[in-house]
C-alpha cells in the first residue's frame, strides 16, 4: 500500500516539515490528521520561506491535494489567513480539502484556554492558547461544532446560540462577563463562505485515492510524548500525534499503514512545562538554541534543549511502529567537543532503560549519558552517509543500534537539498 505516515519522535518541533514537503512531491494527498493551528511548520523553496499552522506543506507541490483531516480542530481565522499568504507567495490556488468532521476553534475556546493557564498559578501547561485543548473538550463533551455546520448558515447560527448559551451559563455562575453569539456567528459566517468550498467527505476521498494505488502521505503534528494517552500527562496536547492518531483521525484503516517514519532531531527540544530527563541548563544547551534556532514558529518562545534521549526514542519507536528513523539538523551539533546520548535512567536510586508511563517517575528520572567524540565539519554538503565525518557516522549508528530502527535519511540543513538518503526504500516502497 502506499501510504506514509510521518510522525514527530519526541516533543515536536523535529523539523517535520522540510521532510513533509519533500515527500510531498510524489505524494497525490498529504493529509494532516491532528492538533490544530498550535502547530508550526516552516518550509524553506528558494528564496521563499513558508510558516504552516493549519495547512500540509504538501500544498506547496502542484500535483498534490493538502487535506485537513477530522482529527484537527481548526480556526477559521488561521487558515483563512494562512490560505491567503500562501496564495500571494506562490501565486497558485493550491489544492485543498477539509474534512467535514473536523472540529471547528471557537474565540471561547482561546479564552477559555488563556483563563484555564491562568487559574494553573505557577503550574501552567505552557498550552499555546490557541484553544485546542478546549476545543478537544468540546468535542469529547459532544457539543463541538464540526465543519458541516460551520459551513451551513442556518446549522451554524442555531449550534452557535445552543453552545454559547450553555457556556453563559457557567460564565454567569462564576460572575464573568457573557459571550456575545450574534458577534460569533457574523464573524464566523464571513469565513464559512471562503471555506465553503474546501470542505467535503475527505474520508471517502483519500480512502479511495489509497485504493486506486496513488501515494498518500499522513502528518501528524507535534510529537509523541505530547500524546494525550501516550505522553507524559498532564503535559500533553489534546490529541494523537502518534501514528495510531492516523487511523482515528483520517479514516485510514491499521491494514492500510504502509511505512511509519520517525522524525528526531539530534538533540532534543521541547516547549511548555513538563518533564525532559535531559535537560541541559548549561552554556551547551543555550549553544544548541542559537545554532538550532530553537524558537518556536507558533509561539516564538525559546525552546528548552538538551542531548537526544534515547530510551524515549525507543519507547517512541516501539509504539508507533517506526519502520524507519529520519535524523534531523546533524548539522547544528558541529562543532561540540563531546555530543550526548541518554542511554538509562536512574529512577529511584534503580537504573533502567524502560521509559515509565508514570509522569512523577520521569520527573525524578536522571539521565545517564554516553558522551561521544563531536566534530568540527560542517556537513551541510555532505550527500553521502560516507561523506559524514567519522564521529557523526559513529553517533548515527549508535542511534539505530538502540533504537533497533534503521535510519533511512539523515537532514543536515532547512533546504531540501541538504538531504542524505540512506534507505529511501523504507520510506516509499
Ligand atoms: P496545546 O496544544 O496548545 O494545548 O499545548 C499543550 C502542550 O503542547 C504545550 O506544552 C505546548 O507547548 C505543546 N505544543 C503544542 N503544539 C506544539 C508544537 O507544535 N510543537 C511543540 N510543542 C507543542
Amino acid at each position: 500500500m502506499p501510504t506514509l505516515i510521518i510522525v514527530g519522535a519526541l516533543w515536536g518541533d523535529e523539523a517535520k516539515g522540510k521532510l513533509v514537503d519533500v515527500f510531498g512531491e510524489s505524494a497525490r494527498f498529504n493529509v494532516r490528521y491532528s492538533g490544530g493551528n498550535n502547530a508550526g511548520h516552516t518550509v524553506k523553496v528558494g528564496s521563499e520561506t513558508y510558516k504552516f499552522h493549519l495547512i500540509p506543506s504538501g500544498i506547496l507541490h502542484e500535483s498534490c491535494t493538502a487535506v485537513l483531516g477530522a482529527g484537527m480542530v481548526i480556526c477559521p481565522a488561521a487558515l483563512v489567513e494562512e490560505l491567503k499568504t500562501f496564495r500571494e507567495k506562490s501565486g497558485r490556488e493550491g489544492k485543498l480539502l477539509i474534512s467535514g468532521a473536523a472540529h471547528v476553534v471557537f474565540p471561547y475556546h482561546r479564552s477559555q484556554d488563556a483563563a484555564e493557564e491562568e487559574m494553573r498559578g505557577d503550574n501552567p501547561l505552557g498550552t499555546t492558547k490557541r484553544g485546542i485543548g478546549p476545543a478537544y473538550q468540546d468535542k469529547v463533551s459532544r457539543i463541538g461544532i464540526r465543519m458541516w455546520e460551520f459551513v451551513d448558515p442556518n446549522r451554524l447560527t442555531s449550534r452557535v446560540k445552543e453552545v454559547v448559551s450553555l457556556k453563559n451559563r457557567t460564565l454567569q455562575a462564576f460572575g464573568e462577563k457573557p459571550i456575545d453569539a450574534d458577534a460569533i456567528i457574523a464573524e464566523y459566517c464571513a469565513y464559512a463562505d471562503l471555506i465553503r468550498p474546501f470542505v467535503g467527505e475527505a474520508e471517502l476521498i483519500v480512502n479511495e485515492a489509497i485504493r486506486r494505488g496513488e501515494k498518500v502521505l499522513f502528518e501528524g503534528a507535534q510529537g509523541t510524548l505530547l500524546d494525550i494517552d501516550m505522553g507524559t500527562y498532564p503535559y500533553v496536547t489534546g490529541s494523537h500525534p502518534t501514528s495510531g492518531g492516523a487511523c482515528v483521525g483520517t479514516g485510514l484503516p491499521p491494514t492500510m499503514i504502509d511505512n511509519v517514519l520517525g522524525v528526531c532531531a539530534a538533540y532534543a527540544t521541547r516547549v511548555g512545562a513538563g518533564p525532559f530527563p535531559t535537560e541541559l541548563h548549561n552554556e551547551i544547551g543555550e549553544r544548541i538554541r542559537i545554532q538550532g534556532n530553537e524558537f518556536g514558529t507558533t509561539t516564538g518562545r525559546a525552546r528548552r534543549t538538551g542531548w537526544l534521549d534515547l530510551v524515549a526514542l525507543r519507547h517512541a519507536s516501539r509504539i508507533n511502529g517506526f519502520t524507519s528513523l529520519a535524523i534531523t539538523r546533524l548539522d547544528v551539533l558541529s562543532g561540540f567537543e563531546e555530543v550526548g546520548l541518554c542511554t538509562s535512567y536512574e529512577v529511584d536510586g534503580h537504573q533502567t532503560d524502560a521509559f515509565p508511563s508514570d509522569t512523577m517517575k520521569l520527573e525524578a528520572a536522571k539521565p545517564l549519558l554516553e558522551m561521544q567524540p563531536g566534530w568540527n565539519e560542517n556537513l551541510s554538503n555532505c550527500k553521502t552517509y560516507e561523506e559524514l565525518p567519522k564521529e557523526a557516522q559513529r553517533f548515527v549508528d549508535r542511534i539505530e543500534m538502540f533504537t533497533e530502527t534503521p535510519v533511512s535519511l539523515i537532514s543536515v540543513g532547512p533546504e531540501r537539498t541538504e538531504t542524505i538518503y540512506l534507505k529511501p526504500s523504507l520510506i516509499w516502497n
